[in-house]
């Protein structure tokens, strides 16, 4: 049966509110995928995350082709126009259906008179790809804002082009294993049976890499708990706290839950209290932990201002999976690159610190706090941790590192993880 949609018209509304309304891909995209079928889904997810891990290119295309933007209520045909160059520069779906699918976008967006205009500029760039692909290089800032480059430069003078370089790839899935019903080794062969390729990881003992990525009803007992869909560098946060049974443990940000479940799995007997601010997200915690047959206390509550949910206790153990720029992730979420501003780093750090400051007293003494994030600037990272610990003289580094570097710095890795920082603190 033919479809009743267009999909490139779909994506380049999807587009449209990420760059225009702010809105993130991973709340745009679903509600969109609700009308399309499965087989469209995946495209529909190619195509929009490709136009935002490449846009500076794609702009960089049009500037080259025409001569006036177009702009106001026409923009949406903008990156519609971007979604077809996009098709026709990385993807293998022939020319003329990538075309032709691109142009009829102009009929669902109810503007068919705009059909001849992108019709000729998708031409035009079609005879000069080789060209200008090559030619872009140099204009597009290694496809990240001019902002967030310097900042990278600035942070890794010898290895910022490899940051770059893996932001710009698709990323690795990585599973972990839920060690209450099996090891990685045991999965790892219940993976084979099913004839999904994947490798165990040095680093991490729970997690497995699948050399290509698959939906997750595919995997062996998804459904029953036995295997989560987490990054590597994500699963060191709970092996750093090494959290016990009964012990009480605080995870704060804790939604969706991908921590909370593993402190659970690691102790499934630990009190776990997991606290987020956004009531939307907490009902993942919720979620997951039905699916993985845990059980924790979920409060809705802001980090700054613990005595309003924490009724006085304190925990054994605190994660503070701080909010943050989500710089190491960028290959997961390309929209963030232009979603984010110089300015909100200022402003992260001090909300971060006040997260900080205001669960400190709520750690037992000799209890044991770990500070992460999923950025790679430091300011969020090495210098909030050197900062905290001069204005709490009763914090002490535990195993990660020095008073100059406080904290466990991972930088994206093509095949390895996300780019992730550490500190585990302790309380004398
Ligand atoms: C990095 S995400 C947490 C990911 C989560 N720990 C996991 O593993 O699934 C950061 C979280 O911080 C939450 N957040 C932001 N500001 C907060 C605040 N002031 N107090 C508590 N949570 C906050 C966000 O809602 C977001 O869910």
């Amino acid at each position: 049966m033919k479809n009743t949609y267009n999909l490139r018209s779909i994506a380049a509304k999807a587009i449209n509110q990420v760059l225009e309304q702010g809105q993130s891909l991973s709340t745009v995209i679903p509600e969109l995928q609700q009308k399309i079928s499965d087989k469209d889904k995946a495209l529909l997810q190619e195509l929009c995350f490709g136009v935002m891990r490449v846009l500076p290119q794609l702009e960089w295309f049009i500037a080259q082709l025409m001569a006036k933007p177009l702009k106001g209520k026409q923009r949406i045909f903008h990156y519609l126009i971007m979604v077809g160059m996009y098709q026709l520069t990385y993807t293998r779906i022939p020319a003329h259906a990538s075309i032709a699918e691109t142009v009829n976008g102009a009929i669902s967006l109810k503007r068919p008179q705009l059909k001849g205009l992108i019709n000729g500029v998708l031409r035009q760039f079609q005879r000069q790809q080789q060209k200008l692909v090559e030619k872009s290089n140099d204009a597009t800032h290694h496809f990240h804002p001019k902002w967030l480059l310097t900042r990278i430069q600035k942070a890794y003078p010898h290895n910022w082009q490899h940051i770059v370089n893996a932001n710009n790839q698709k990323p690795p899935m990585w599973l972990r294993v839920n060690q209450i019903h099996h090891s990685a080794n045991e999965y790892l062969t219940l993976l084979q049976k099913a004839n999904i390729a994947a490798e165990l990881d040095e680093g991490h003992p729970n997690a497995i890499r699948l050399l290509n990525p698959c939906p997750v009803n595919m995997l062996p007992g998804f459904d029953k708990g036995w295997v989560t869909i987490q990054d590597r560098s994500a699963q060191g946060c709970a092996e750093l706290l090494i959290p016990s049974d009964e012990e009480k443990i605080l995870d704060l940000c804790a939604a969706p839950g991908g921590k909370t479940t593993h402190i659970l799995e690691m102790a499934p007997n630990a009190k776990v209290l997991a606290v987020d601010i956004d009531e939307q997200r907490i009902k993942r915690v919720e979620e997951n932990l039905q699916r993985l047959n845990l059980n924790a206390v979920i409060k809705t509550g802001d980090g700054r201002f613990p005595h309003k949910w924490a009724d006085g206790e304190q925990f054994d153990r605190i994660l503070l999976d701080a909010p943050c720029s989500a710089t190491g992730v960028i290959r997961r979420h390309p929209d963030i690159k232009w979603l984010r501003r110089n300015e909100d780093i200022d402003q992260l750090v001090i909300l971060q610190s006040e997260i900080l400051d205001a669960i400190w007293p709520y750690l037992k003494k000799g209890g044991t706090l770990v500070y992460a994030t999923c950025s790679i600037l430091p300011d969020e990272n090495n210098e909030q941790i050197k900062a905290f610990l001069k204005r709490h003289t009763d914090a002490k580094l535990s195993g990660t590192g020095t008073h100059e570097i406080p904290g466990i710095q991972i930088i994206p890795e093509i095949e390895g993880g996300d780019g992730f920082f550490y500190a585990r603190l302790t309380k004398q």
